[in-house]
């Protein structure tokens, strides 16, 4: 059966024109990834999550299973950047796996940007409500999350990824009339 473009990118696919320039002075563009991404996407994974990065294979299966919601930033030479969301099979809730900017692109707007394109696919696909876990420390994603409407549920949840892994729950509704707006509003993380 066909699937509509429009719920499931295409892999690969371009969602932008090309819209930055990275310190190099390439274009960056923002597009699905690839399995040809794999190498690039476990370097900058290790790079921005030292401590604890995705094994090989679990990048691997993520792609072979839903490659289709991933989405990269690359500047034609290497990538700069990712974000990884997955709908629970109901269709209602999806979740934040892991969302990571290289250290040399932050502060310019990547973050969001890729964060905004998965809010925008999501409303698209009639989805309700979208998760997250966050490190109650991680003081820059969580302003980030909040300048897009999300709130903590509850308060710190100890021990949440494992002994010593505390978590925030960051949850934003995508109800009808509620948008994923720059100003403020209501995995691994
Ligand atoms: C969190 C992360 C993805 C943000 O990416 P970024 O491209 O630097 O973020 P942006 O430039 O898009 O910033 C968007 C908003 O986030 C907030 N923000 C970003 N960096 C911040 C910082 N260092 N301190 C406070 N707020 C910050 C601000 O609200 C900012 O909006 P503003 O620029 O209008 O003030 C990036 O810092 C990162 O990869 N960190 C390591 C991995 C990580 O923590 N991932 C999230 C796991 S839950």
């Amino acid at each position: 059966m066909a699937v509509p473009e429009e719920r499931f990118p295409v892999l690969g696919r371009r969602t932008d024109q090309a819209f930055f320039a990275d310190s190099s002075d390439r274009p960056l563009t923002m597009r699905g990834v690839t399995e040809a991404d794999l190498p690039e996407l476990l370097r900058v994974d290790r790079e921005v999550f030292p401590d604890d990065p995705y094994p090989y294979f679990v990048l691997r299966q993520h792609l072979d299973v839903h490659g289709d919601r991933i989405l990269v930033l690359d500047d034609g030479e290497c990538l700069h950047g990712y974000v990884l969301f997955v709908t629970t099979s109901d269709g209602y809730v999806c979740w934040v796996l892991s969302l990571a900017v290289s250290a040399d692109q932050r502060g310019r707007g990547l973050g969001k940007r890729l964060m905004l394109e998965v809010l925008r696919q999501l409303r698209r696909e009639r989805v309700r409500e979208v998760r997250l876990t966050v490190e109650p420390t991680n003081a820059a994603a969580i302003m980030l999350y909040r300048s897009l409407g999300f709130a903590a549920e509850g308060g710190v949840f100890r021990d949440y990824l494992g002994p010593g892994e505390d978590r925030l729950i960051m949850v934003l509704g995508l109800g009808s009339g509620m948008g994923p707006g720059p100003g403020p509003g209501p995995g691994r993380g």
